[in-house]
């Protein structure tokens, strides 16, 4: 009864914001007399490991096609020994020490993806990943920042906040509000103000002259201790020009809200346990697509696989989970609308490089536990480690960028790429950035075979843009699936979705054929 008032929304469901999926089920071929089918599966990223999941719950027989050396696509974590080489021949071995990785795709889940309920029935444990920290610092040397002078995040929104508390508090008493407000209203208003912005009362013109939330130069202690609150405050004008606010909103976001998590070990941990589900004898890896033929009754597909040879597979669907720039450039004959959607999609860039430090002086001597640096460098995030704390070594991401500083830095030798990264942070953080640092790996997602793209431009900016609606519907015995045909593009959230959406057409399709 709760559930149907539920399903009516009369009543609260913990499911409610996600669309209602249940897994194909051998059972529900029982009343049809028909078996499960054949599916091959282009690409073992999420996308193609949660389709063969779920398809493999009702019995289908699923072969997936995985060109690289392992499966999880984007979702790729750098660990010692990790081998890469990108397509201008850079080849590296990560160096990492025992328990030390990074995360080069996705690095972050939020509370309501999808990606968690996965975690829960695989059972890969998780851990909080700390994606906004008070005490992560904002570095803007375009406004005039100098090396060694960041702001923390706590002292820029006292600041920030402060004088905006103020200049919306003055205007509210100066009737600019009356139209808008009422009296009561407004009272309202001043009070939350008084308290948000931690601003003078009235009396004192509501005026903002710093509070202990921007932080101390030493800290409260013992009994004669009082501390000393960090000064001086800068004025208001200052505080704007500076920037430090236009990253603010970052933490509101609705994928970036914390808390958010991670897998414990890296994100691999997710298709680690995904191929383990769907059998690892399903995924032939080092194969690569060459050509897609819908014959009517089926569907051929050529590749070519880890030795080099030529090789065909027949199957009744095919669930095409590969980047779509890429299968753009497969032959197949499914006709001009549907490649004019694969074509349609554009790969984006993204790049990051880990940073392996002998100690964790980011923890000891600037007091930062997780989080991120923002800066206005072509570095763009910093992130310090959310796992490991008080341990030996750590890795931070020394740059997470995207568009043409991912494309520039991908230019690079990874030699050249961690001298500028080590040059840069050095600025942020001081002489520790450079003499601790034990060795890096860094990629860039648009030079990475295989994948060629970090995400996607849609057009439109939607998958349900009119082109890509032979994709999102396709009318033959080939289904897509991939993060690029949902709302939640660069999300493995978005990836399992669309995997869902191509696995119950597909499973209706087979039930009715
Ligand atoms: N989902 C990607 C991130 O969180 C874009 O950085």
């Amino acid at each position: 009864m709760f559930a149907a008032m539920g399903a009516l929304g009369l009543a609260p469901t913990a499911t409610a914001a996600t669309p209602a999926f249940s897994a194909p089920s051998a059972s529900d071929f029982h009343l049809t007399g028909r078996k499960a089918a054949k599916v091959v599966i282009l690409g073992g990223g999420v996308a193609g490991l949660v389709s063969a999941y779920e398809l493999g719950k009702a019995g289908y027989d699923c072969t997936i096609l995985e060109p690289r050396s392992r499966t999880g696509g984007r979702n790729f974590t750098a660990r010692a020994g990790t081998e890469q080489t990108d397509l201008f021949g850079n080849s590296q071995t990560a160096r990492f020490s025992e328990g030390q990785y990074m995360n080069c795709g996705p690095a972050r889940l939020a509370q309501w993806m999808v990606t968690l309920d996965y975690c829960r029935e695989l059972g890969v444990p998780i851990e909080v990943f700390t994606n906004t920290n008070a005490d992560a610092y904002i570095y803007n040397e375009s406004s005039g920042m100098t090396p060694g002078n960041p702001v923390r995040y706590r002292t820029a929104k006292a600041d920030t906040y402060g004088y905006v508390s103020e200049l919306l508090a003055k205007a509210t008493d100066k009737g600019a509000l009356d139209q808008q407000l009422t009296a009561a209203d407004q009272e309202r208003l001043l009070a939350f103000l008084e308290d948000w912005g931690s601003i003078g009362a009235k009396a004192d013109g509501f005026g903002y002259t710093g509070s202990s939330n921007r932080g101390f130069s030493t800290y409260p202690g013992a009994a004669g201790t009082p501390g000393t609150e960090l000064a001086p405050v800068p004025d208001v004008s200052s505080v704007f020009a500076s920037g430090v606010g236009r990253y603010f909103s970052f933490e509101f976001e609705f994928d970036q809200a914390m808390l958010m998590f991670q897998p414990v070990g890296g994100m691999d941990q997710i298709p680690r346990a995904l191929t383990r589900a769907v059998g690892a004898q399903k995924v032939k890896l080092g194969c690569q697509a060459t050509g897609i033929t819908e014959t009517g009754s089926g569907v051929e597909v050529s590749y070519t696989d880890a030795a080099g040879r030529s090789r065909a597979v027949t199957a009744d669907y095919c669930i095409a989970a590969m980047p779509p720039h890429l299968l753009a450039k497969l032959p197949h004959n499914l006709g001009s609308a549907v490649q004019a959607g694969l074509a349609s999609i554009t790969p984006a860039s993204a790049s990051k490089i880990g940073l392996e430090y002998r100690s964790r002086w980011w923890e000891t001597d600037h007091r930062i536990y997780g989080g991120i640096t923002e800066t206005d460098l072509d570095l763009t995030h910093i992130w310090h480690p959310s796992y490991g704390f008080h341990g030996e070594r750590g890795v931070m991401i020394g740059y997470y960028n995207y568009d043409t500083d991912a494309d520039r830095y991908g230019r690079m030798t990874p030699a050249q790429r961690e001298a500028r990264a080590v040059s840069l942070g050095e600025r942020i953080y001081g002489s520790k950035y450079r003499t601790e640092l034990a060795s890096s790996f860094s990629q860039s997602w648009r030079f990475i075979p295989h994948l060629e793209g970090a995400w996607h431009n849609l057009p439109d900016n939607s998958p349900d843009a009119a082109v890509l609606k032979p994709l999102v519907e396709p009318a033959g015995r080939v289904l897509f699936a991939g993060d690029w045909l949902s709302y939640m593009d660069a999300w493995q959230h978005g990836a399992i979705l669309s995997a869902r959406k191509a696995v119950t057409a597909l499973h209706s399709r087979a039930l009715k054929s």
